[in-house]
């Protein structure tokens, strides 16, 4: 039987938390598996308190005893633990197929470190074959629209069920299929820029430790 690649690898990222450390909680699949073994290890004993970068995560985190505490009454972060969509050269990430994007990037730009945890899947020599999530305000979506194609790709309104999908801060999501980005930095900006444009999955420059499940059941650390 393949082994469970996305338990393995953020098992082994939530082996570097220490007593006393504020912890981001991530959002997906893969961040469900560092949620739960960060409960067996606060079961444990391990004195940390958390912050969550989705309500599911939240949840997830208060219904299984890890302390939370609340974003307001925090100056910074010292680890954060999340999933990835794609991880390409320089460790620059697509997120947000989850839908968590903006409160994902909130809690990982004020992160000591941002340990990213995946199933080997997610390697990718170019980023953008994954559809990149980019978080718009729900005013003048076909404006924001025209601005997104702009730039080179093709956007579509997610959705859940017939109608807009809504973010934990109630925008919508635009998936926008680049096919391949070749300069990750400067689209980030380039999005950011439109004014519609709440935020964008390109998580650039903030990746600390990337931990890789492989099919053979090791794990492997690449440090950023
Ligand atoms: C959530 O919005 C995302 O950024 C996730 O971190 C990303 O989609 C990876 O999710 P999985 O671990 O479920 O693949």
């Amino acid at each position: 039987m393949e082994p469970n690649m996305k338990k393995l690898a953020a098992e082994k990222a939530v082996e570097w938390l220490e007593d006393g450390m504020i912890v981001g909680l991530g959002t997906g699949s893969t961040a469900y598996w560092a949620i739960k073994r960060i409960a067996e290890r606060v079961r444990e004993g391990l004195d940390i308190k958390a912050v969550a970068s989705s309500v599911r995560s939240e949840r997830l985190a208060a219904e299984w005893g890890i302390p939370l505490i609340g974003i307001e009454e925090i100056d910074r972060i010292d680890v954060t633990i999340d999933g990835a969509d794609e991880i390409g050269p320089e460790f620059h990430l697509i997120k947000g197929g989850g839908g968590a994007l903006l409160r994902e990037k909130v809690l990982a730009s004020s992160s000591g470190k941002l340990l990213i945890v995946a199933d080997e899947s997610k390697r990718v020599e170019t980023l953008g074959r994954f559809p990149l999530p980019v978080e718009i305000v729900p005013f003048a979506t076909r404006l924001t629209l025209n601005r997104l194609k702009e730039l080179g790709c093709k956007p579509a309104i997610r959705l859940d069920g017939e109608q807009p999908y809504r973010t934990d801060n109630g925008n919508y999501i635009a998936d926008c299929r680049f096919g391949s980005i070749a300069d990750p930095e400067r689209l980030t900006v380039l999005l950011n820029q439109i004014p519609g444009v709440v935020e964008n999955g390109l998580f650039v420059r903030m990746t600390s430790a990337v931990f890789i499940g492989h099919r053979d059941g090791t794990v492997e650390v690449l440090n950023a």
